[in-house]
């Protein structure tokens, strides 16, 4: 499984990025704002730094919201760097946009899925990847995790190409189910990748092993 971040502050990305276990990074408008990021030259630089952080994968989102837009936009972002894949919303002038953009070549990601028809009218149209929002259900009372199933059969049924990145992911058990339903990819904000390590059974035994070493230490220096 290919474990993305879902941010825009490059501290966060360097972070997960140093733990050794970063494929990539998605953003929206949203996570840019957060970061006090406006301005199409700023925009575009940032996008660029945060290509030059991490090896590939880095998801940047269009603003326009036409077939034409799209595409121009589209093309600007994918010139900043090969890492990056253009983030399309599931609108019918998106699935038209993916569809040119993926016969140029250019990865697309296909965001604010949710519906397992949406996922496969975007992989018909050639995306690279499906962005399923499983907290954003969740939050509506609909199963999130039930929509990642629901895509993963039809996509094998038809053995389509098209991944799918779990979006919307707001805790460990979002991420371990998606991994067991065998989903390709999951974007999660730092702190999910951070609290995978945590169990209170690792710091107390590490704490014994310590404190028993120190003992052994003190005990070979008495005898000593
Ligand atoms: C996906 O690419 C989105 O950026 C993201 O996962 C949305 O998550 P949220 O519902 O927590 O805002």
């Amino acid at each position: 499984m290919k474990f993305f971040i879902d941010t825009a502050s490059l501290q966060e990305i360097q972070h997960a990025y140093d733990m050794g276990i970063l494929d990539g990074v998605t953003t929206n408008p949203s996570l840019m704002a957060k970061e006090g990021i406006s301005g199409k030259a700023n925009v575009m630089a940032h996008y660029k730094a945060i290509c030059d952080i991490v090896e590939d994968n880095v998801s940047a989102e269009v603003i326009a919201t036409t077939y034409e837009e799209m595409i121009a936009e589209g093309l600007e972002l994918a010139a900043i760097d090969p890492k990056i894949v253009v983030k399309i919303p599931m609108i019918e002038d998106g699935v038209k946009a993916i569809k040119y953009l993926s016969g140029k070549g250019i990865r697309t990601n296909c965001t604010l899925i949710f519906s397992a028809g949406q996922a496969l009218l975007a992989a018909k149209a050639g995306a690279t990847y499906v962005s399923p929002f499983i907290g954003r259900l969740d939050d509506i009372s609909f199963n999130g995790l039930e929509l990642i199933s629901e895509i993963k059969t039809i996509f094998e049924n038809y053995n389509l190409g098209t991944e799918i990145l779990c979006a919307s992911v707001r805790h460990t058990i979002h991420l371990l189910e998606c991994a067991k339903i065998g989903a390709d990819v999951a974007t999660c904000p730092l702190k999910v990748f951070t609290s995978l390590k945590n169990h209170p059974l690792t710091d107390k035994g590490l704490a014994q092993f310590l404190e028993d070493h120190r003992k052994a230490e003190e005990l070979q220096a008495v005898q000593a």
